[in-house]
Protein backbone atom coordinates (compact mmCIF):
# COMPACT_ATOMS: atom_id res chain seq x y z
CA UNK A 1 0.00 0.00 0.00
CA UNK A 2 1.08 3.69 -1.32
CA UNK A 3 0.62 6.41 0.95
CA UNK A 4 1.93 9.46 -1.13
CA UNK A 5 0.48 11.83 1.36
CA UNK A 6 2.71 14.70 2.88
CA UNK A 7 2.67 13.91 6.34
CA UNK A 8 1.86 17.29 7.62
CA UNK A 9 -1.30 17.63 5.84
CA UNK A 10 -2.55 15.52 8.11
CA UNK A 11 -2.32 17.71 10.95
CA UNK A 12 -5.10 19.89 12.18
CA UNK A 13 -3.70 23.30 10.77
CA UNK A 14 -5.30 25.49 13.82
CA UNK A 15 -8.75 23.98 13.29
CA UNK A 16 -10.38 23.42 16.01
CA UNK A 17 -11.81 19.61 14.39
CA UNK A 18 -10.29 18.12 10.55
CA UNK A 19 -14.22 18.26 9.76
CA UNK A 20 -13.68 21.67 9.30
CA UNK A 21 -10.43 21.88 7.97
CA UNK A 22 -11.33 19.34 5.56
CA UNK A 23 -14.34 21.47 4.51
CA UNK A 24 -12.34 24.55 3.89
CA UNK A 25 -9.28 22.76 1.87
CA UNK A 26 -12.66 21.37 -0.36
CA UNK A 27 -11.39 24.09 -3.15
CA UNK A 28 -7.70 23.29 -3.38
CA UNK A 29 -8.80 19.49 -3.30
CA UNK A 30 -10.84 20.42 -6.61
CA UNK A 31 -8.01 22.06 -8.37
CA UNK A 32 -5.98 19.09 -7.73
CA UNK A 33 -8.79 16.68 -8.83
CA UNK A 34 -9.49 18.33 -11.92
CA UNK A 35 -6.06 20.37 -13.04
CA UNK A 36 -4.35 17.63 -14.78
CA UNK A 37 -7.37 15.60 -16.36
CA UNK A 38 -8.52 18.96 -18.63
CA UNK A 39 -6.07 19.05 -21.93
CA UNK A 40 -6.41 22.00 -24.17
CA UNK A 41 -9.85 22.58 -22.46
CA UNK A 42 -10.98 19.05 -22.85
CA UNK A 43 -11.48 16.36 -20.04
CA UNK A 44 -8.54 13.92 -20.39
CA UNK A 45 -7.81 10.60 -18.82
CA UNK A 46 -5.02 9.57 -21.01
CA UNK A 47 -2.66 10.22 -17.91
CA UNK A 48 -4.87 7.99 -15.96
CA UNK A 49 -5.00 5.05 -18.24
CA UNK A 50 -8.63 5.13 -18.88
CA UNK A 51 -9.50 4.42 -22.68
CA UNK A 52 -12.64 6.17 -24.12
CA UNK A 53 -14.20 2.66 -25.68
CA UNK A 54 -14.80 2.13 -22.37
CA UNK A 55 -17.44 4.87 -22.60
CA UNK A 56 -18.46 4.57 -25.70
CA UNK A 57 -18.94 0.22 -25.82
CA UNK A 58 -20.84 0.29 -22.40
CA UNK A 59 -24.76 0.22 -22.76
CA UNK A 60 -25.77 0.92 -19.28
CA UNK A 61 -24.04 2.01 -16.49
CA UNK A 62 -24.79 0.49 -12.80
CA UNK A 63 -23.18 2.90 -9.61
CA UNK A 64 -22.08 1.04 -6.38
CA UNK A 65 -21.38 2.64 -3.21
CA UNK A 66 -21.88 3.21 0.23
CA UNK A 67 -22.75 5.68 2.30
CA UNK A 68 -21.34 9.04 0.97
CA UNK A 69 -20.13 8.25 -1.54
CA UNK A 70 -23.36 6.21 -2.75
CA UNK A 71 -24.71 9.98 -2.78
CA UNK A 72 -21.89 11.31 -5.28
CA UNK A 73 -23.37 8.48 -7.59
CA UNK A 74 -26.92 9.85 -7.05
CA UNK A 75 -25.96 13.21 -8.31
CA UNK A 76 -24.21 11.27 -11.16
CA UNK A 77 -26.96 9.77 -12.29
CA UNK A 78 -29.15 12.60 -12.80
CA UNK A 79 -26.33 14.28 -15.06
CA UNK A 80 -25.95 10.73 -17.14
CA UNK A 81 -29.49 10.57 -17.34
CA UNK A 82 -30.18 14.09 -18.71
CA UNK A 83 -27.00 14.66 -20.70
CA UNK A 84 -26.06 11.02 -22.19
CA UNK A 85 -30.10 9.41 -22.16
CA UNK A 86 -28.60 6.47 -21.28
CA UNK A 87 -30.08 3.31 -18.35
CA UNK A 88 -27.92 4.01 -15.17
CA UNK A 89 -28.73 2.55 -11.80
CA UNK A 90 -27.27 3.78 -8.13
CA UNK A 91 -26.92 0.31 -6.08
CA UNK A 92 -26.48 0.30 -2.23
CA UNK A 93 -23.12 -1.98 -2.25
CA UNK A 94 -25.00 -3.57 0.65
CA UNK A 95 -27.70 -4.62 -1.11
CA UNK A 96 -26.12 -5.27 -4.81
CA UNK A 97 -25.30 -9.19 -4.96
CA UNK A 98 -28.56 -9.74 -3.15
CA UNK A 99 -30.56 -7.76 -5.80
CA UNK A 100 -29.91 -10.28 -8.76
CA UNK A 101 -28.30 -6.72 -10.68
CA UNK A 102 -28.15 -7.20 -14.36
CA UNK A 103 -24.91 -6.86 -15.21
CA UNK A 104 -23.34 -8.33 -18.40
CA UNK A 105 -19.99 -7.24 -20.11
CA UNK A 106 -22.23 -4.62 -21.77
CA UNK A 107 -22.42 -2.93 -18.31
CA UNK A 108 -19.87 -0.19 -17.23
CA UNK A 109 -19.83 -0.38 -13.17
CA UNK A 110 -18.39 2.47 -11.41
CA UNK A 111 -17.53 1.96 -7.54
CA UNK A 112 -17.29 4.86 -5.47
CA UNK A 113 -15.32 5.22 -2.50
CA UNK A 114 -12.79 7.36 -0.32
CA UNK A 115 -11.12 4.64 1.90
CA UNK A 116 -10.99 2.25 -1.38
CA UNK A 117 -11.94 -0.68 1.51
CA UNK A 118 -15.31 -0.78 2.28
CA UNK A 119 -16.02 -4.85 2.32
CA UNK A 120 -19.79 -3.76 0.60
CA UNK A 121 -18.21 -2.12 -2.53
CA UNK A 122 -15.19 -4.35 -2.79
CA UNK A 123 -17.67 -7.43 -2.71
CA UNK A 124 -19.70 -5.71 -5.34
CA UNK A 125 -16.89 -5.24 -7.51
CA UNK A 126 -15.78 -8.61 -7.48
CA UNK A 127 -19.25 -9.71 -8.37
CA UNK A 128 -19.70 -7.55 -11.26
CA UNK A 129 -15.75 -8.47 -12.71
CA UNK A 130 -17.35 -11.97 -12.57
CA UNK A 131 -20.62 -11.77 -14.17
CA UNK A 132 -17.75 -10.04 -17.21
CA UNK A 133 -18.45 -5.98 -16.56
CA UNK A 134 -15.91 -3.90 -16.76
CA UNK A 135 -15.00 -1.80 -13.51
CA UNK A 136 -13.95 1.95 -13.04
CA UNK A 137 -13.24 2.90 -9.86
CA UNK A 138 -13.37 6.26 -7.87
CA UNK A 139 -11.03 6.21 -5.08
CA UNK A 140 -9.04 8.31 -2.75
CA UNK A 141 -6.70 6.32 -1.43
CA UNK A 142 -3.75 4.68 -3.36
CA UNK A 143 -3.56 0.98 -4.14
CA UNK A 144 -6.33 0.48 -1.93
CA UNK A 145 -8.18 -2.84 -2.21
CA UNK A 146 -11.20 -1.43 -4.19
CA UNK A 147 -8.34 0.22 -6.90
CA UNK A 148 -6.43 -2.80 -6.82
CA UNK A 149 -9.61 -5.08 -7.64
CA UNK A 150 -11.10 -2.46 -10.24
CA UNK A 151 -9.82 -2.72 -14.24
CA UNK A 152 -9.05 1.22 -14.02
CA UNK A 153 -9.05 3.80 -11.50
CA UNK A 154 -9.34 7.57 -11.26
CA UNK A 155 -7.74 9.19 -8.05
CA UNK A 156 -9.64 11.66 -6.45
CA UNK A 157 -6.45 13.50 -5.17
CA UNK A 158 -8.76 14.93 -1.99
CA UNK A 159 -5.86 14.61 0.52
CA UNK A 160 -6.00 12.45 3.55
CA UNK A 161 -9.59 13.08 4.96
CA UNK A 162 -9.51 12.02 8.79
CA UNK A 163 -12.70 13.55 10.02
CA UNK A 164 -15.46 10.35 10.01
CA UNK A 165 -18.15 11.98 7.71
CA UNK A 166 -16.84 12.79 4.57
CA UNK A 167 -16.66 16.14 2.96
CA UNK A 168 -13.67 16.58 0.57
CA UNK A 169 -13.85 13.16 -0.33
CA UNK A 170 -17.44 13.58 -1.28
CA UNK A 171 -17.31 16.76 -3.59
CA UNK A 172 -14.09 15.63 -5.15
CA UNK A 173 -15.56 12.25 -6.47
CA UNK A 174 -18.36 14.33 -7.67
CA UNK A 175 -15.95 16.66 -9.91
CA UNK A 176 -14.62 12.91 -11.18
CA UNK A 177 -17.89 12.31 -11.89
CA UNK A 178 -18.13 15.65 -14.01
CA UNK A 179 -15.54 14.95 -15.92
CA UNK A 180 -16.36 11.62 -16.41
CA UNK A 181 -19.83 12.91 -17.97
CA UNK A 182 -18.42 15.35 -20.28
CA UNK A 183 -15.75 12.85 -21.81
CA UNK A 184 -18.34 9.96 -22.21
CA UNK A 185 -20.80 13.13 -23.63
CA UNK A 186 -18.22 13.96 -25.95
CA UNK A 187 -16.76 10.69 -26.89
CA UNK A 188 -20.33 8.99 -27.35
CA UNK A 189 -21.06 12.26 -29.81
CA UNK A 190 -23.48 13.98 -27.75
CA UNK A 191 -21.48 16.90 -27.15
CA UNK A 192 -19.41 18.51 -30.04
CA UNK A 193 -16.12 20.06 -28.53
CA UNK A 194 -17.77 23.79 -27.54
CA UNK A 195 -20.29 21.94 -25.43
CA UNK A 196 -17.61 19.94 -23.91
CA UNK A 197 -14.98 22.91 -23.28
CA UNK A 198 -18.03 25.00 -21.85
CA UNK A 199 -19.42 22.33 -19.33
CA UNK A 200 -15.45 21.78 -18.35
CA UNK A 201 -14.82 25.92 -17.94
CA UNK A 202 -17.76 25.88 -15.85
CA UNK A 203 -16.39 22.68 -13.86
CA UNK A 204 -13.17 25.41 -13.38
CA UNK A 205 -15.14 27.62 -11.75
CA UNK A 206 -15.96 25.22 -8.46
CA UNK A 207 -13.10 26.38 -6.27
CA UNK A 208 -13.95 30.06 -6.73
CA UNK A 209 -17.52 29.25 -6.29
CA UNK A 210 -16.32 26.97 -3.35
CA UNK A 211 -14.48 30.17 -2.09
CA UNK A 212 -17.57 32.35 -1.97
CA UNK A 213 -19.55 29.98 0.56
CA UNK A 214 -16.36 29.67 2.66
CA UNK A 215 -16.28 32.91 2.93
CA UNK A 216 -19.34 33.62 4.14
CA UNK A 217 -19.31 30.44 6.54
CA UNK A 218 -20.59 32.33 9.80
CA UNK A 219 -23.70 33.28 8.10
CA UNK A 220 -24.12 29.53 7.64
CA UNK A 221 -23.27 29.37 11.55
CA UNK A 222 -26.11 32.25 12.36
CA UNK A 223 -28.31 30.06 10.50
CA UNK A 224 -26.94 26.50 12.33
CA UNK A 225 -28.54 28.06 15.52
CA UNK A 226 -32.07 27.40 14.21
CA UNK A 227 -31.70 23.74 14.27
CA UNK A 228 -29.75 23.12 16.97
CA UNK A 229 -32.78 22.39 19.14
CA UNK A 230 -34.66 20.44 17.04
CA UNK A 231 -35.02 16.38 17.52
CA UNK A 232 -36.53 15.85 14.03
CA UNK A 233 -35.83 17.73 11.13
CA UNK A 234 -37.04 17.66 7.34
CA UNK A 235 -34.71 18.57 4.53
CA UNK A 236 -36.90 19.29 0.97
CA UNK A 237 -36.14 19.63 -2.53
CA UNK A 238 -36.70 18.01 -5.86
CA UNK A 239 -34.49 16.76 -8.48
CA UNK A 240 -30.69 17.51 -8.10
CA UNK A 241 -31.65 19.52 -4.90
CA UNK A 242 -33.34 15.67 -3.39
CA UNK A 243 -29.88 14.27 -4.37
CA UNK A 244 -27.97 16.84 -2.86
CA UNK A 245 -30.49 17.03 0.76
CA UNK A 246 -29.82 13.26 0.85
CA UNK A 247 -26.49 13.91 1.51
CA UNK A 248 -26.79 17.02 3.62
CA UNK A 249 -29.33 14.76 5.83
CA UNK A 250 -26.82 11.83 6.37
CA UNK A 251 -24.06 15.01 6.96
CA UNK A 252 -26.12 16.28 9.86
CA UNK A 253 -27.17 12.88 11.48
CA UNK A 254 -23.72 11.74 11.45
CA UNK A 255 -22.20 14.22 13.47
CA UNK A 256 -25.44 16.67 15.08
CA UNK A 257 -27.89 13.33 16.21
CA UNK A 258 -30.52 15.09 15.22
CA UNK A 259 -33.19 12.95 13.27
CA UNK A 260 -33.34 14.31 10.10
CA UNK A 261 -35.30 13.11 6.77
CA UNK A 262 -34.48 14.19 3.25
CA UNK A 263 -37.45 13.81 1.32
CA UNK A 264 -38.35 14.51 -2.18
CA UNK A 265 -40.45 17.84 -1.93
CA UNK A 266 -43.62 16.59 -3.98
CA UNK A 267 -43.44 13.07 -1.90
CA UNK A 268 -44.15 15.70 1.64
CA UNK A 269 -48.14 15.24 0.79
CA UNK A 270 -48.59 11.74 0.65
CA UNK A 271 -47.15 10.78 4.44
CA UNK A 272 -44.72 12.72 5.88
CA UNK A 273 -46.46 16.04 5.89
CA UNK A 274 -48.18 15.01 9.16
CA UNK A 275 -44.96 15.07 10.87
CA UNK A 276 -44.93 18.61 10.45
CA UNK A 277 -44.68 20.99 12.91
CA UNK A 278 -43.35 24.50 14.63
CA UNK A 279 -40.94 21.83 16.34
CA UNK A 280 -39.80 20.30 13.11
CA UNK A 281 -37.94 22.83 11.12
CA UNK A 282 -37.10 22.70 7.75
CA UNK A 283 -34.32 22.66 5.62
CA UNK A 284 -35.09 23.69 1.86
CA UNK A 285 -32.72 23.89 -1.20
CA UNK A 286 -34.12 25.36 -4.07
CA UNK A 287 -30.96 25.32 -6.82
CA UNK A 288 -32.84 24.22 -9.82
CA UNK A 289 -34.30 26.94 -11.89
CA UNK A 290 -37.04 25.15 -13.65
CA UNK A 291 -38.19 23.68 -10.21
CA UNK A 292 -38.60 26.70 -8.35
CA UNK A 293 -42.50 27.48 -8.58
CA UNK A 294 -43.41 24.41 -7.55
CA UNK A 295 -40.69 24.09 -4.84
CA UNK A 296 -41.26 27.37 -3.81
CA UNK A 297 -45.41 25.89 -3.16
CA UNK A 298 -43.61 23.43 -1.23
CA UNK A 299 -41.99 24.89 1.17
CA UNK A 300 -45.00 27.27 1.71
CA UNK A 301 -46.71 24.36 2.62
CA UNK A 302 -44.98 23.49 5.51
CA UNK A 303 -44.28 27.11 6.85
CA UNK A 304 -48.22 27.18 6.99
CA UNK A 305 -48.13 24.11 9.28
CA UNK A 306 -45.71 25.73 11.31
CA UNK A 307 -42.59 24.86 10.74
CA UNK A 308 -39.15 27.39 10.69
CA UNK A 309 -37.75 27.19 7.39
CA UNK A 310 -34.04 27.72 6.15
CA UNK A 311 -33.56 28.02 2.68
CA UNK A 312 -30.33 27.79 0.78
CA UNK A 313 -31.25 29.22 -2.14
CA UNK A 314 -29.55 29.85 -5.95
CA UNK A 315 -28.52 33.67 -5.64
CA UNK A 316 -29.96 35.04 -8.91
CA UNK A 317 -32.86 33.62 -8.24
CA UNK A 318 -33.30 34.66 -4.50
CA UNK A 319 -36.17 37.81 -5.10
CA UNK A 320 -37.70 38.66 -1.86
CA UNK A 321 -37.50 35.48 -0.61
CA UNK A 322 -35.54 36.97 2.50
CA UNK A 323 -38.58 39.01 3.85
CA UNK A 324 -40.61 35.45 4.86
CA UNK A 325 -37.67 32.89 4.96
CA UNK A 326 -34.57 32.08 6.56
CA UNK A 327 -32.08 32.62 3.52
CA UNK A 328 -28.39 31.70 2.45
CA UNK A 329 -27.66 32.53 -0.81
CA UNK A 330 -25.41 30.47 -2.95
CA UNK A 331 -23.43 31.68 -5.70
CA UNK A 332 -24.14 30.87 -8.65
CA UNK A 333 -23.29 28.35 -11.37
CA UNK A 334 -24.94 26.50 -14.16
CA UNK A 335 -28.03 24.53 -12.58
CA UNK A 336 -26.40 21.13 -13.08
CA UNK A 337 -23.30 22.42 -11.07
CA UNK A 338 -24.89 24.23 -8.01
CA UNK A 339 -25.10 21.09 -6.18
CA UNK A 340 -21.33 21.79 -5.70
CA UNK A 341 -21.69 25.19 -3.53
CA UNK A 342 -24.52 23.75 -2.20
CA UNK A 343 -22.99 20.62 -0.40
CA UNK A 344 -20.32 23.00 1.14
CA UNK A 345 -22.86 24.58 2.77
CA UNK A 346 -24.54 21.56 3.85
CA UNK A 347 -21.42 20.29 5.66
CA UNK A 348 -20.99 23.84 7.11
CA UNK A 349 -24.58 23.35 8.72
CA UNK A 350 -24.14 20.03 10.36
CA UNK A 351 -20.82 21.13 11.21
CA UNK A 352 -22.04 24.13 13.17
CA UNK A 353 -24.78 22.59 15.10
CA UNK A 354 -22.04 19.43 16.03
CA UNK A 355 -19.61 21.75 17.11
CA UNK A 356 -21.85 24.12 18.96
CA UNK A 357 -23.46 21.03 20.65
CA UNK A 358 -20.45 20.53 22.08
CA UNK A 359 -19.68 17.29 20.36
CA UNK A 360 -16.60 15.28 19.13
CA UNK A 361 -17.81 16.47 15.30
CA UNK A 362 -14.40 13.98 14.07
CA UNK A 363 -15.43 11.06 15.76
CA UNK A 364 -19.08 10.48 16.05
CA UNK A 365 -20.43 7.69 18.03
CA UNK A 366 -20.80 4.20 16.58
CA UNK A 367 -19.45 5.42 13.49
CA UNK A 368 -16.07 4.15 12.12
CA UNK A 369 -14.18 5.87 8.53
CA UNK A 370 -13.57 2.80 7.03
CA UNK A 371 -15.77 -0.49 7.29
CA UNK A 372 -14.62 -3.57 6.73
CA UNK A 373 -17.50 -5.85 8.30
CA UNK A 374 -20.36 -6.89 6.07
C1 LIG B 1 -18.44 4.84 6.40
C2 LIG B 1 -18.05 6.29 6.58
C3 LIG B 1 -18.79 7.17 5.58
C4 LIG B 1 -18.53 6.67 4.16
C5 LIG B 1 -18.86 5.19 4.02
C6 LIG B 1 -18.32 4.64 2.72
O1 LIG B 1 -19.77 4.67 6.78
O2 LIG B 1 -18.35 6.72 7.90
O3 LIG B 1 -18.37 8.51 5.68
O4 LIG B 1 -19.29 7.41 3.25
O5 LIG B 1 -18.26 4.42 5.04
O6 LIG B 1 -16.92 4.70 2.78
P1 LIG B 1 -15.98 4.71 1.53
O7 LIG B 1 -14.58 4.71 2.11
O8 LIG B 1 -16.26 3.45 0.76
O9 LIG B 1 -16.28 5.92 0.74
Amino acid sequence: LTVDWELNSAGKNGYPFYMEKEIMEQPEAIENTIKNRIVGGMPDFTADGVPDTLFTECEHICIVACGTAMHAGLVAQALVKSILHMHIEVQMASEFMYSDPVIDEKTLVIAVSQSGETIDTLEAVKYAKNRGAKCLAIINVKGSSIARESDYVLYTNAGPEIAVASTKAYTTQLAVFYLIVARMAHSRGVFDDAQTQSFVRELQRTPEVMKKVLERRRDIHVVAKKVLGAKDLFMIGRGLDYSILLEGSLKLKEVSYIHSEAYASGELKHGPIALITQDTPVVATVTQEKLMSKELSNIKEVKSRGADVVVFIKESIVGDLAKEYEIFTLPDMQDEFMVLPASVALQLLAYYVSSDKGFDVDKPRNLAKVVTVE
